[in-house]
């Protein structure tokens, strides 16, 4: 049996009049990298940040690690790693130092140099964060993601904007920390990405999931000959 470390039971999330999250529930394995798409506003990042302890939901539970969310928020906190679509934390801030005050905030903590071999950031650790580029951004956000050498990551769109070479090599750093055993969750706009390396896809159309499985069982359901992962896309998460 897989051990369940993310379980969303009937999550509920309205912004006034619009329903971001409808009756959402869904568990994540240890060790899956669980990608999680859907079209713009469809409900990704609001259900994400409702995983990491950022947005409370209005109804419904979440259970993290074996943990209530509402009952152990810093247990939990201390657990996962975070990197959200939009990072505005650094203003002036070198990498350096973005690394320094991450890992300021944990208990455990996981070897500075080994993060920054990893990503390979280190001719970029006394420049200011907000004077990178795009890609440079994203991999000094995934690096303060895993400070903490948490259990379990969650990255809301890690390769949008990155060029082909960055997008592979953070895909490369993915994968090693999930042989670790390390648990993935993530939102992605790349069909392409998503068939590759996730083991399980959730697909969130308007608020809610519409299907919940592996790639090659999604692709399986069109019916139709040499199918991908775009094509599940046109056809479950676009349209009313
Ligand atoms: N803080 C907020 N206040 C009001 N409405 C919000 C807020 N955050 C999100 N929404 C709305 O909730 C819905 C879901 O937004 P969300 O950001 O979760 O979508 P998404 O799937 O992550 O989209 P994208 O692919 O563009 O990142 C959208 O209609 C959005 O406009
Ligand atoms: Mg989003």
């Amino acid at each position: 049996m897989s051990e369940c470390v993310i379980e969303l039971k009937s999550i509920c999330k309205s912004y006034g009049e619009v329903r971001a999250v409808n009756d959402i529930s869904l568990t994540v394995n240890k060790g899956e990298v669980f990608g999680i798409i859907g079209a713009n506003g469809a409900g990704k990042s609001t259900t994400m940040e409702i995983m990491m302890g950022l947005r409370k939901p209005d109804a419904g539970s979440v259970n993290i690690l074996g943990f209530d969310l509402k009952d152990e928020p810093s247990e939990i906190k201390q657990r996962i790693g975070i990197q959200l679509q939009k990072t505005a934390l650094y203003d002036r801030i070198k990498v350096k130092e973005a690394l320094q005050l991450f890992s300021s905030y944990y208990k455990k903590t996981r070897d500075q140099k080994e993060i920054i071999n990893m990503l390979g950031l280190e001719p970029y650790l006394n420049k200011y964060v907000k004077n990178l580029s795009g890609g440079w951004q994203q991999r000094t956000s995934l690096a303060l993601a895993l400070i903490n050498d948490p259990e379990i990551i969650f990255l809301d769109e890690p390769t949008t904007g990155l060029d082909p070479e960055a997008r592979r090599e953070l895909w490369a750093c993915i994968n090693r920390y999930r042989e670790e055993g390390k648990t993935i969750l993530l939102s992605t706009h790349y069909m392409d990405e998503a068939q590759r390396h996730c083991d399980r896809i959730a697909i969130i159309k308007k608020g809610e999931l519409v299907a919940c499985d592996k790639p090659e069982v999604l692709v399986s359901t069109l019916n139709i000959a040499d199918g991908t992962m775009e094509d599940v896309y046109m056809q479950m998460a676009v349209g009313s």
